[in-house]
């Protein structure tokens, strides 16, 4: 499995031998300028949150590569009435893909569309695959819910949000690791934004001190699992 950052909390993985996009924040973001929405694959788009941060460029991926979006039901509705292909899911839910298992898992967070229409409640993913398994929590608070993940999962990774105010910081997505079982975390929703600038050194020295490993990856640049 590949793991491309795209910036802010996007991520392109590739599993299975297709490409699973992950909330897609490209064409706002000026860190990302390096990346072209109009060139990235997708036979799947995976939503968190119905937030402008997470769906910016869903609908314009989607409708030029055909992709599947997977997501609570509100967002699936709100994206087929616009024409694109849609798989609903809600909280505590998994499904056999093609691509690997999913399961929709809690989030605290909040999840209106940009015109303040619903968006359902927030949430997040376990991505269950033959080349490993991998917690993307979507923006959410540290909660006690991420404890039941490790009864079912043996999470491989872990991707967390770690910059603070509208979500984790560094201290609670460290906690998060700890809950969910795992030692490898690739930090998203960071440096964006004013309100969400961290220090890397700082937050990296935080995970190791509890000996864990956080990865913070240039935008483009990927990890394998
Ligand atoms: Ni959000
Ligand atoms: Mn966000």
């Amino acid at each position: 499995m590949k793991i491309q950052y795209l910036g802010h909390a996007s991520l392109a993985i590739t599993t299975g031998g297709k490409t699973v996009l992950v909330d897609p924040f490209i064409s706002a973001n000026e860190l990302a300028s390096s990346i072209d929405v109009d060139s990235l694959a997708a036979d799947y788009i995976l939503i968190t949150h119905a937030h402008q941060d997470h769906i910016l460029d869903v609908e314009r991926i989607a409708k030029r590569t055909g992709a599947t979006l997977v997501s609570n039901f509100e967002i699936i509705e709100h994206f087929t009435k616009k024409g694109c292909k849609g798989h609903p899911m809600n909280h505590g839910g998994s499904w056999q893909f093609d691509f690997g298992t999913l399961n929709y898992v809690n989030a605290v967070h909040s999840s209106s569309f940009p015109d303040g229409s619903y968006g359902g409640q927030p949430g997040g993913f376990v991505l269950t695959t033959n080349e490993g398994c991998v917690y993307i929590s979507g923006d959410t608070a540290l909660t006690y819910d991420m404890k039941l993940l490790p009864l079912f999962h043996a999470i491989d990774l872990a991707i967390l949000p770690i910059g603070d105010n509208f979500t984790m910081g560094i201290d609670a997505a460290v906690m998060a690791a700890q809950f969910v079982k795992c030692t490898r975390v690739l930090g998203v929703h960071y440096d964006t934004f004013g309100y969400i600038k961290i220090d890397h050194e700082q937050a990296k020295n935080a995970f190791a001190k509890q000996g864990i490993d956080l990865t913070l990856l240039d935008i483009g640049q990927d990890l394998s699992l």
